[in-house]
C-alpha cells in the first residue's frame, strides 16, 4: 500500500537564532526540507506529501522541488497541531496518515518501514522513538535551575516522527485536544489523551530535529553517513 505523509512546516524556527527558518538552512546546497521532502519521496510506499506552509512564506516558490507533481501545498496554522489539522483537511482516500517534521532529514527506509508494517498489523498506529540514556531531572516549579527530584528514566521514552495513525482517528482526536486547549506538541499526545493505544516503534537516534545550531553539523555528518 501507498501513504500520504504531512510534513508541518509553517514554523518559524526561534530557537535556531538563524535569519531564516531552519527547514530552510542548507547542508550541501540543499535547504533541509528538501532533503527532507526527497528523502520521503524516494521511498516507494509514500505517495503524496501534504505540506502546510506559513501562509507568507518567501522560501518555497524559489525552490525545484515547489513544482514536484506529488508535493501539495497547504497553508499552516498558529501551532503545529493547527498546520497538521490543515493538511488532514485536505481530501484524499487513504485510511491512514504519516506526519513528519521538515526538520528530520537523516530517517532511514529501513525505520520508515518499520513503523508502516503497524498499519498491517491491527494496531492503532504509533510512532517512531528511541529510549532516553541520560538521567533526567525534574526542575523546581518555582526554582526553575534547581532540581526537584529524579525521574525513572526506565521506560522513558523520545518522541521521534514520523508519527502513523488513521487518519479520521487522528483527526478527531486532534479537534478534540484542540477545543480542550490541550498542549498537543505531537500527533501521538492527542491519540493518548483520545484513549488509544500509541505503539513505540525503536529508530535510530540519528534521525535528529535540526532545533539548534550546533544540530546542523550532525545532521550533515548523518546525511553523508546514510546508506539505507
Ligand atoms: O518547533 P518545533 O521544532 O516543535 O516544530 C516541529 C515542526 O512543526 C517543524 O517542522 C515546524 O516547521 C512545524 N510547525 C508548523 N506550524 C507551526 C509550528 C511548527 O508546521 N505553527
Amino acid at each position: 500500500p501507498i501513504f500520504d505523509v504531512i510534513v508541518p512546516a509553517a514554523g518559524v524556527g526561534k530557537r535556531m537564532r538563524a535569519d531564516r527558518p531552519k527547514q530552510y538552512l542548507t547542508i550541501h546546497g540543499q535547504t533541509l526540507l528538501e532533503h527532507t521532502l526527497n528523502n520521503l519521496l524516494s521511498h516507494p510506499q509514500i505517495g503524496r506529501v501534504i505540506l502546510p506552509l506559513h501562509p507568507s512564506d518567501p522560501y518555497f516558490d524559489a525552490l525545484d522541488i515547489a513544482h514536484h507533481p506529488r508535493v501539495h501545498r497547504v497553508a499552516g496554522g498558529k501551532e503545529r497541531a493547527d498546520s497538521v489539522l490543515s493538511g488532514l483537511q485536505t481530501d484524499d482516500s487513504s485510511p491512514w496518515i504519516l506526519v513528519h517534521d521538515a526538520a528530520r532529514p537523516c530517517l532511514k527506509h529501513s525505520d520508515l518501514n518499520k513503523l508502516l508494517a503497524l498499519a498491517e498489523q491491527g494496531t492503532e498506529g504509533g510512532i517512531l522513538a528511541t529510549p532516553v540514556r541520560d538521567t533526567m531531572k525534574r526542575a523546581k516549579t518555582h526554582m526553575p535551575n534547581t532540581v526537584s527530584h529524579t525521574e525513572d528514566r526506565d521506560g522513558l521514552w523520545h518522541a521521534l516522527t514520523p508519527q502513523f495513525f488513521p487518519k479520521a482517528q487522528l483527526l478527531t482526536a486532534l479537534l478534540n485536544g484542540l477545543s480542550a486547549g490541550s498542549n498537543i506538541t505531537d500527533e501521538a499526545s492527542a491519540m493518548e489523551q483520545a484513549g488509544f493505544t500509541v505503539n513505540l516503534i525503536e529508530g535510530c537516534s540519528s534521525n535528529i530535529k535540526v532545533t539548534r545550531p550546533e544540530d546542523l553539523a550532525l545532521a550533515e555528518f548523518y546525511l553523508n553517513q546514510r546508506t539505507s
